[in-house]
Parts: C-alpha cells; sequence; structure tokens
C-alpha cells in the first residue's frame, strides 16, 4: 500500500490567502507580490486587497492561512514571467501595462548602474545622484504601477529626531535600499548610509533652516520658498523624501518649473521641516499645489490643514483661485474636503440678512472668489455636504442644525491658522520671466 503524502502547493507570486494583520487579531485577504529568502526562510512582499499600498508588507509563513490559498487566476493576460526585482527579489508582472513600465525601469536601471560606475561617491557617503529624466507634469508625474516601484525599497528613515518607517518605494540609489536605516540631514536633506558619514556631515553642513526665504512666521511656525532652479540639489532631495509618503507619481528631476513651500517649526536647534507642497511656476490648469506633505510624526495635528490654507493664501495674493493637482490621494481628498468644507461653512454662516430682514444671498462665483477656491471644487464640496436644494425655482442652501454645530466644533478644535499680515511675499509673474 502506498501513502500519497498530500502536497501542498507552492506560494508563488500571484496566490491570494488571508493574512494576518500586524495587529495580531484580524485576517484579511491578501496577494502575494514578491518572496525572498532571509536566513534560510521565506517571507513574502504582501498587498492586502482593497486596502492602500502603505500597508503592504513582508509577512512570514506563520502569518498565513495557507490553507485557504487560492492559486493566481488563470484568466489573466499577461503571461506570467519572472522578473529580477531591485533588492533582489523575484517577482511577478500581473498587466501588460506593468510589462511594458517594467521594461523602462529596467532600462532606467541599467542607466543608473552605468553611472554609478563611472561616478566616484562624494566623500561625504552621500551616493551620487541618479541621472536626470524628463519631466512630463508636475514635480511627480502619476506612474503606472510596475513591480519595482510598487513595492517599498527603504526600511527606515532617520530625520531629526524621528525615525520613520516610509510608506512608498522611492528611487534613492540602490545601494541605500541594503541598508537598515537611511540618515537624513533634517536641514539640507542630504542623504547618507550611515550614522558616522551623518555625523560627518552635520560638522561641515551649515544650514540650520531650509534654503530660500523665510516667507512667513508665526507662532512657531515658518514657511520657506524655494526655487526649483536656484536651490536644485536641495528641491531633488525633498522630492525624495515626499516620494516616500506619496503614492501615485513618479519622482523627476527637473524641478526648475516648481517652487517649494516648506513648512517648519522652529526651536533654539533650528527650523525642522514638518511638511511642504510644491507648485508650478505657471500652471495652465489652474494648479495652485502640485505634491502636498505633512511628514507622519507631525500628521493628523491641523498642519495638513495649515499647508492647504497657505496655498490659498498664495493664491488669493495672485488674484486667482486655484486647485490641487490630481489624482488626489486618500489622505488628500480627506484633508481638502475637510478645508473646503470648513472655509465654505464658515463663509456661509457669516453672511448677515440684507435690511429688510431678507435671506442673505451669496453666488458659487462670490464664494470662490472670497476663498480662491476654484468653482468646482465649491459645487463639489456643497454637493458632498449634501446643502444644496432646489426650491420654488431656485437653488437654495440649506444647512441643518447638527451640521452647523458640528462645524463650530471643527472650529473650535482649529489649533493653528494663517495670519495674512505675517505674509511677507509677492506673486512673480514667470510668464514675463523668458527663462525661470
Ligand atoms: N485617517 C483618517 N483621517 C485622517 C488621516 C488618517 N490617517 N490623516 C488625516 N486625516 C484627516 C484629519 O482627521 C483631518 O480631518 P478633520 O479636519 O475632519 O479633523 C484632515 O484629514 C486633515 O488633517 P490634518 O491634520 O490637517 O492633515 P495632516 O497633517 O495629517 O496631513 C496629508 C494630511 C498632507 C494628506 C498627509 O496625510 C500626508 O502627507 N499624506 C501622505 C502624502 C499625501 O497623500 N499627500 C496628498 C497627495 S494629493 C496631492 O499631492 C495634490
Ligand atoms: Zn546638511
Amino acid at each position: 500500500m502506498t501513502i500519497m503524502a498530500e502536497s501542498r502547493p507552492d506560494l508563488i507570486e500571484g496566490c491570494r490567502l488571508p493574512v494576518l494583520l500586524s495587529n495580531g487579531e484580524e485576517w484579511h485577504m491578501a496577494e502575494i507580490l514578491s518572496k525572498k529568502e532571509v536566513g534560510g526562510r521565506n517571507i513574502f512582499y504582501i498587498h492586502y486587497e482593497d486596502f492602500n499600498k502603505r500597508l503592504d508588507e513582508w509577512v512570514s509563513e506563520d502569518r498565513m492561512d495557507i490553507g485557504r490559498m487560492e492559486l493566481p487566476r488563470k484568466d489573466t493576460k499577461t503571461p506570467k514571467k519572472e522578473g529580477k526585482a531591485v533588492n533582489g527579489t523575484t517577482s511577478r508582472s500581473s498587466s501588460p501595462d506593468r510589462e511594458l513600465v517594467n521594461g523602462s525601469a529596467q532600462k532606467q536601471k541599467a542607466l543608473v548602474a552605468r553611472k554609478r560606475k563611472t561616478v566616484e561617491e562624494d566623500p561625504d557617503g552621500q551616493p551620487e545622484p541618479l541621472p536626470k529624466i524628463p519631466r512630463q507634469t508636475g514635480s511627480m508625474v502619476a506612474h503606472h504601477d510596475d513591480i519595482v516601484t510598487r513595492m517599498k525599497n527603504i526600511e527606515m528613515i532617520e530625520l531629526g529626531r524621528y525615525r520613520i518607517k516610509p510608506w512608498y518605494f522611492s528611487p534613492y540609489p540602490q545601494e541605500l535600499t541594503n541598508v537598515r536605516i537611511v540618515y537624513i540631514c533634517e536641514f539640507c536633506l542630504k542623504y547618507l548610509k550611515s550614522a558616522k558619514c551623518l555625523e560627518r556631515h552635520l560638522m561641515k553642513c551649515l544650514l540650520r533652516h531650509p534654503p530660500g526665504n523665510e516667507i512667513y512666521r508665526k507662532d512657531g511656525v515658518s514657511f520657506f520658498e524655494i526655487d526649483g532652479r536656484k536651490n536644485k540639489t536641495y528641491a531633488q532631495n525633498l522630492c525624495l523624501l515626499a516620494k516616500l509618503f506619496l503614492d501615485h507619481k513618479t519622482l523627476y528631476y527637473d524641478t526648475d518649473p516648481f517652487l517649494f513651500y516648506v513648512l517648519c517649526e522652529h526651536d533654539d536647534k533650528g527650523y525642522h521641516i514638518v511638511g511642504y507642497f510644491s507648485k508650478e511656476k505657471e500652471s495652465t490648469e489652474d494648479y495652485n499645489v502640485a505634491c502636498i506633505l505633512t511628514l507622519p510624526p507631525y500628521q493628523r495635528r491641523g498642519y495638513g490643514k495649515l499647508l492647504i490654507e497657505f496655498s490659498y493664501e498664495l493664491s488669493k495674493f495672485e488674484g486667482k483661485t486655484g486647485s490641487p493637482e490630481k489624482p488626489l490621494s486618500d489622505l488628500g481628498l480627506l484633508s481638502y474636503r475637510s478645508y473646503w468644507s470648513q472655509t465654505i461653512l464658515d463663509i456661509l454662516l457669516n453672511l448677515k440678512p440684507n435690511e429688510a430682514g431678507e435671506r442673505p444671498i451669496i453666488t458659487i462665483n462670490e464664494i470662490s472668489e472670497m476663498t480662491s477656491i476654484k468653482k468646482e471644487d465649491v459645487i463639489s464640496t456643497l454637493q458632498h455636504l449634501n446643502l444644496i436644494n432646489y426650491y420654488k425655482g431656485q437653488y437654495i442652501i440649506t444647512m441643518s442644525a447638527d451640521q452647523i454645530e458640528s462645524h463650530s466644533k471643527a472650529m473650535a478644535k482649529k489649533l493653528i491658522t494663517i495670519d495674512p499680515k505675517c505674509l511677507h511675499w509677492q506673486p512673480k509673474d514667470w510668464s514675463k520671466r523668458g527663462k525661470w
């Protein structure tokens, strides 16, 4: 008699199975994107279905419900092909798009590899920058989701007094993907591969604030305006750092057409970067923000809305309306929705009845002019708040007592706002400048 051992199917890229979340309590369906061997043991890079990519992680078999594994779907149009990803792991391409982008990513990597061979490393230990790639739109552009950029490549960064776990891929030089911590100078944003290199760098680095002009200061926070052409290295380092927390954007190295507004908290040690937004010097689409970021240690404290408020304050000074560059991320949309709603509700609630005691009247255009929020965003906000009603042949805005109360509570919670009197800034007409 022969006993047939029931063989377990291989855990390969493309398999789906429940994975125990890091809270150790719930299981969630996930897809294996990649696998590698560490200390003689396989670990798997997984993406939780319907969750944001920032939650993707490496897990070991003990967090996987292998009994409920589903093999890769056979109906995918792309033939399964194994490719080497950045850090020597094997990975799957799952769509024709990915194949294409993968191809260009490979070419780009080859280019980087070639360049790396010819350029000596900076004595500080900062690996040389990547080659320049032409810009499409924005300092970062929407990219296709290829397997290289789909996986986080930096384990941890140290920035000032914080250690921060990155959320997404960023094209730092490949040798930094092999170190446990990437050390970043919190003032000039130079990246270094060891604490020793950072220590050496800090003895020479004279910056204690971002380069450029301090154009706003109040309540312990400041904004610096940095020209992406004049301070190219800083701007590129800022983009690399930001990409760790920004998905759906590919980073390009032509920072010339952008201004960067860096928000800092200051104390006796210097100006500590909290977040930033970038803005095209000239935008044909009325964008007043290209990318916006609050660094994770500072998130959920109102700084995101402060950055947004500042961007609209600049638009007011320019006498223009503006809107953020699309697509917005999940958190970007939440923050903009919240800022737009609060700003518009504040205007509506402060409208006074006219002398005859009639209901106050305001047009969408007037709201847009007062706030510099683009008309389309005013309309979408009013719709989202469900405030517009059609009544006796005209549109009227009605607010419930609950809405008024929750708005008042939100305003009372607001910790910090922009004081336009503290903004020392003159808009420039970049179209008249020939070359930026
Ligand atoms: N979960 C749920 N709600 C959240 C979260 C979260 N993780 N983070 C922020 N919010 C909500 C806040 O509760 C707040 O809502 P409320 O006003 O109703 O209370 C609102 O979003 C804004 O909160 P802030 O504290 O002002 O914003 P924060 O400093 O956290 O920054 C930002 C928001 C910039 C989007 C930040 O999350 C971030 O940098 N994310 C990564 C980068 C990113 O996605 N940027 C936007 C891309 S789109 C573009 O660039 C144009
Ligand atoms: Zn420095």
